[in-house]
């Protein structure tokens, strides 16, 4: 058999590999709606013959044009490699350049089958969140890293390496482009047509950026927010035991939300229709109980609120009829929200109410217009059910997955007064807006390239180390940031938060992402630790512009302008960024938002502390600047703060209006 170096090193085998059995024991992605006319299909076909000699090309198109017809995409399944993917230790790596080796590790890390959400067809999070969009992108992207010196650039194309290109030790070693489209194709069909013809793919956020870290990048974010979301309802820890969370979801990232749940203090129930999903989390310990009975479901929680219990369950079926049915039981929900994945309404992203799993996934494929319709009608139904809890107390929020989008477009009952804001916010317009990004608070991460869980432990150390050190001379406004933090990262250990490489996320400002990296490039140089990756979601600050969700509390008007998230990735890419990724669509869906990441390895040189300090600053002051100037309060605040600390930093301030002078002015 084939060695992994080897097979790596090979790239496109010569000779045709066997095909390969169709393993049921996966989660697959679903069919993807028929969307080519047959002159359409043929140009698929021979933009996938493409990367094949000629002497291949009948036998590859006939088993194309099958895969094309059965999945809706060519996926080139035969192309899947001998071994097995997951992030290895950055030693096992074939290749002249570490950097490189960096991003092999990282790539694999997102198509490991316990992190990734259908690996076979290259998706790792979000229905339709890809590395790659076939096997043999997988196979040249690795070979070339694994060719490529300091001295040349990987350029990707939306899964394609359009190949190598000359530049210099300190340019990224990769430049990752997904889904970037003309502004007036970028229509959810475009999308499914460009995909299925082979031309483009959807990145989401870290998927296509490799920076993915399984459902516990998305656990702390989420934790934050309910946390948060809880607090505005109980002001003591005590006030918060017995207040019942609903919501849905236990797919890639919403399988956070019970962990983030029991980690708050409460009791929450989230709804999942795919059977699979719901088993894995509970297998995995992400959610505590498992029950299929609705009157069953409204027994066990109407005791665990008597109880007072913090207890996560899942209910395996329809969120609708949870919604409906504790109207109907008079079950007071305290906090509610969503997590369908609705930035992918029309292909698996949200099962109608009404269906069963088999049918929605039979519907979808086979009658697209008339599953849009099930699926209109659902959102109408989901919300009319959500307006009558809050007409009696509850909290409901937008968990960033386009519910409220979505269910507008449905004609659901979800609009302000005004008919231009939703009756809800989103949980960045309340909670991590002001509290956490207008500070510079984001989703800071680190994988341990050695693979050792001892490094995550002192790398662990480190960062409290440095959090508690900040903590004694920060300012009133972000201590109870910097407490949530510290208690975050002591007991990420205890929590078991890894799956797949050894990874871990930190909510920091700029200051406590330039400290903590720079204790860690230290700890390397003194050979304490192996070399780290840095990282972050793209969810932050300043990566991504994204009207209904990271910008949604950008009140200028500027919320649908992305300066921001393309100046962020530019200014990444010559401040030392290893690989650096701008990306339509992530998270709300493509067309809706453009979001941008960084992956930058720390091998404890000189070099990489002038770059951390240099592009980490960057990459979190930008955001605040724009923020500031979007007269966000808490942000003029940190601006000037960060203006303070460094004197080459010198940002447009804005003068406020006295609301008063524009008061009649065009009456
Ligand atoms: N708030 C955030 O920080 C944040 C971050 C990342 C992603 N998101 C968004 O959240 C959404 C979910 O992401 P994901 O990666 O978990 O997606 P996913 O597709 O892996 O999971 C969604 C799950 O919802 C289930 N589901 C769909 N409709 C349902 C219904 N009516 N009732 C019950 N269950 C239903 C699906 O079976 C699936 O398992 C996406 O839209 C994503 O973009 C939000």
């Amino acid at each position: 058999m084939i060695s992994f170096a080897d097979e790596i090193k090979q790239g496109i085998p010569s000779e045709l590999p066997a095909l390969k059995a169709w393993d049921p024991s996966i989660n697959h992605a679903p069919k993807r709606k028929e969307i080519l006319s047959p002159a359409e299909k043929q140009l698929a076909i021979a933009n996938a013959l493409r990367y094949f000699p000629k002497e291949q090309h009948a036998v590859l198109a006939a088993e194309f044009a099958k895969e094309l017809h059965t999945y809706g995409r060519i996926y080139m399944y035969r192309f899947m490699p001998e071994h097995p993917i997951f992030a290895r230790a950055i030693t096992e790596y074939p290749g002249k350049s570490e950097q490189a080796k960096a991003i092999m590790l990282m790539i694999q890390n997102n198509l490991d089958h316990r992190v990734a959400q259908h690996p076979h067809e290259l998706i790792t999070y979000g229905g339709n969140g890809a590395v790659f969009q076939n096997w043999i992108q997988y196979r040249l992207v690795m070979q070339y890293l694994s060719e490529m010196t300091d001295e040349q650039t990987l350029v990707m194309y939306s899964g394609h390496p359009m190949g190598l290109f000359p530049s210099h030790p300190n340019a990224p070693r990769v430049v990752v482009t997904n889904g970037m489209m003309i502004p007036n194709y970028s229509k959810p069909d475009d999308w499914e047509k460009f995909n299925a013809l082979g031309v483009t793919q959807y990145g989401q956020m870290t998927a296509g950026s490799y920076m993915y870290i399984g459902p516990q990048g998305i656990v702390h974010g989420t934790t934050i927010t309910v946390l948060n979301a809880v607090r505005r309802l109980a002001k003591t820890r005590d006030d918060i035991k017995g207040k019942l969370f609903l919501t849905a979801g236990l797919g890639g990232m919403s399988g956070a939300q019970p962990k983030a749940g029991n980690i708050a203090g409460v009791i929450s129930v989230t709804a999942e229709v795919n059977p699979k999903a719901a088993h894995t989390r509970h297998e995995q310990g992400w959610v505590d109980e498992i029950i299929s009975d609705l009157d069953e479901l409204v027994t066990r929680v109407k005791k665990a609120q008597a109880s007072k219990e913090v207890v996560s369950i899942a209910y395996l079926g329809n969120v609708v009829d949870v919604w409906e049915k504790f109207d109907q039981t008079g079950v007071h929900v305290d906090l509610g929200s969503d997590q369908t994945s609705l930035h992918n309404p029309w292909a698996g992203g949200y099962y109608p109410a009404g269906l069963s799993f088999d049918e929605a996934n039979d519907m979808m494929a086979n009658e697209p217009e008339k599953f849009k319709t099930y699926v209109q009608e659902s959102l109408r139904r989901h919300a009319a059910a959500v307006n009558k809890h809050t007409a009696r107390g509850t909290y409901f929020f937008d968990y960033g997955n386009a519910f409220l989008l979505e269910s507008s477009r449905a004609g659901g009952e979800v609009m302000a007064e005004n008919h231009i804001d939703f009756k809800y916010p989103s949980y960045i317009q309340d909670i991590l807006g002001p509290m956490c990004f207008d500070f510079g608070f984001g989703p800071f991460r680190w994988v341990c390239a050695s693979g050792k869980p001892e490094d995550l432990e002192k790398t662990d150390a480190i960062a409290c180390k440095v959090l508690e050190t900040m903590m004694a001379k920060s300012p009133a406004e972000i201590q109870q940031q910097m407490a949530d933090n510290i208690q975050w990262i002591k007991g990420a250990q205890e929590n078991k938060l890894v799956v797949g490489s050894q990874a871990r996320i930190l909510y920091a400002d700029a200051e406590g992402r330039m400290r903590i990296a720079a204790a860690f490039n230290e700890a390397i140089a003194n050979g304490e630790i192996g070399p780290v990756i840095l990282g972050r979601d793209h969810h932050d600050v300043s990566g991504t512009d994204s009207p209904y969700r990271e910008t949604s509390n950008i009140y200028d008007g500027s919320r649908f302008t992305a300066d921001m998230a393309i100046q962020n990735v530019i200014g990444d890419s010559f401040r030392g960024a290893t690989w650096v990724s701008i990306h339509n669509g992530g998270g709300v869906g493509w067309g809706e938002v453009i979001n941008g990441g960084f992956g930058m390895l720390l091998d404890g040189s000189e070099q990489a502390q002038r770059n951390l300090t240099s592009m980490l600053h960057w990459d979190v002051n930008n955001g605040i600047a724009r923020r500031n100037w979007a007269r966000n309060e808490n942000a003029i605040f940190a601006i000037k703060r960060a203006m303070e600390a460094e004197p080459l930093l010198k940002v447009t301030l804005p003068h406020l209006v006295e609301d008063q002078l524009l008061d009649g002015l065009f009456d």
